[in-house]
């Protein structure tokens, strides 16, 4: 996929625009899609007609699309600060708006009666994210946001698909030296100059291909490095200008990847983290419920649940 706009969130448009196109939670372990399901169902159905409710950070819309499912009468809006098209087809009847950070959301105050979020809240900054919800709440209005919990199955699994990408992909950087040689090629560098350098990659990339070794099978990584074992192998098959060009997409894609993973670290939140949440939130004018932990049909841990209203 090539990568040409890198504007707010733009390592999360390719993950929407990557096939990802239903959640982020999506393959989880354990049962978690019914006990996702079940919590926006229950927070629809407890909702009056026309309620106005907005997912914040909403991604491929799933949580959205699950409100109005369990109550057609709902008014539901999913934002994000990825660039979204307008109507997806796995969440009809949602209006998306794209370029909303939840620093500085693009709606009025008191435009919601509702809000909700599924794993994305909490990737905002803080102070100006608690804020922003507390001014687009109404008075009277409820929220509910299930965040990343430190110990979750999800959070487990990332960090386990996540180790081995960083040690291989970043870590080691068998780019580099890739790059290097196709761009010699380009150039007809002398064959001695080009010895050495595809020394270098061959040598980068068994290090790369070293650091996977033990890891967990994990599709995307594997793909990206059979792909520069076959560079390293036989450079001469492959054309300099399409290998460099293949070369800059991987970068960006494996750029993205990081940073998408380095977001969720920052967001999943222990008890302290959560319980400075909810003391935030407090501290802007909404009553929180005390956090609790939100596990599957099978015990397995997803999240945290924060429970909130607004005064009337
Ligand atoms: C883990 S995904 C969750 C998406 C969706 N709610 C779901 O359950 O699949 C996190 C989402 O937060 C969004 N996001 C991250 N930081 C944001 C910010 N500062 N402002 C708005 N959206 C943000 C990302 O674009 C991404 O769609």
């Amino acid at each position: 996929m090539a990568i040409t706009h890198r504007g707010p969130g733009w390592y999360w448009t390719t993950y929407w625009g990557d096939g990802h196109t239903a959640s982020c939670a999506q393959g989880a372990p354990g049962a978690a899609a019914g006990q996702l399901k079940a919590l926006w169902s229950a927070f629809a159905q407890a909702r009056p007609a026309g309620a106005r409710v907005l997912d914040l950070a909403t991604g491929g819309g799933q949580a959205a699309a699950w409100l109005l499912a369990a109550h057609p009468g709902l008014l539901v809006t999913g934002a994000d600060f990825a660039d979204l098209p307008a109507e997806r087809p796995e969440a009809p009847g949602v209006t998306f708006v794209s370029g909303a950070p939840l620093e500085k959301l693009p709606f009025a105050d008191n435009a919601f009666d509702g809000l909700i979020s599924q794993f994305g809240f909490e990737y905002g900054e803080r102070t100006a994210s608690v804020r922003e919800a507390a001014r687009i709440l109404a008075p009277g209005g409820h929220g509910l946001f299930l965040s990343h919990h430190d110990q979750s199955a999800i959070t487990q699994d990332y960090e386990a698909r996540g180790r081995p990408f960083i040690a291989a992909l970043v870590d080691r950087d068998p780019l580099r030296p890739a790059r290097r040689v196709f761009d010699l090629h380009r150039r007809g560098a002398s064959a001695t100059a080009l010895s050495e350098a595809e020394a270098r990659m061959r040598s980068a990339v068994a290090k790369a291909q070293d650091a996977m070794a033990n890891a967990p099978p994990h599709a995307e990584v594997r793909r990206h490095v059979a792909y520069l074992q076959a560079l390293a192998a036989e450079p001469a098959r492959f054309e300099p200008s399409d290998a460099l060009s293949r070369l800059d997409t991987l970068e960006a894609m494996i750029l993205s990847w990081r940073l998408r993973y380095e977001a969720h670290r920052r967001a999943m939140m222990d008890e302290a983290g959560v319980q400075a949440l909810a003391a935030r939130m407090a501290r802007e004018g909404l009553v929180v419920q005390p956090p609790t932990p939100y596990a599957d049909g099978v015990g397995a841990l997803l999240g945290w649940r924060i429970d909130f209203a607004k005064p009337a």
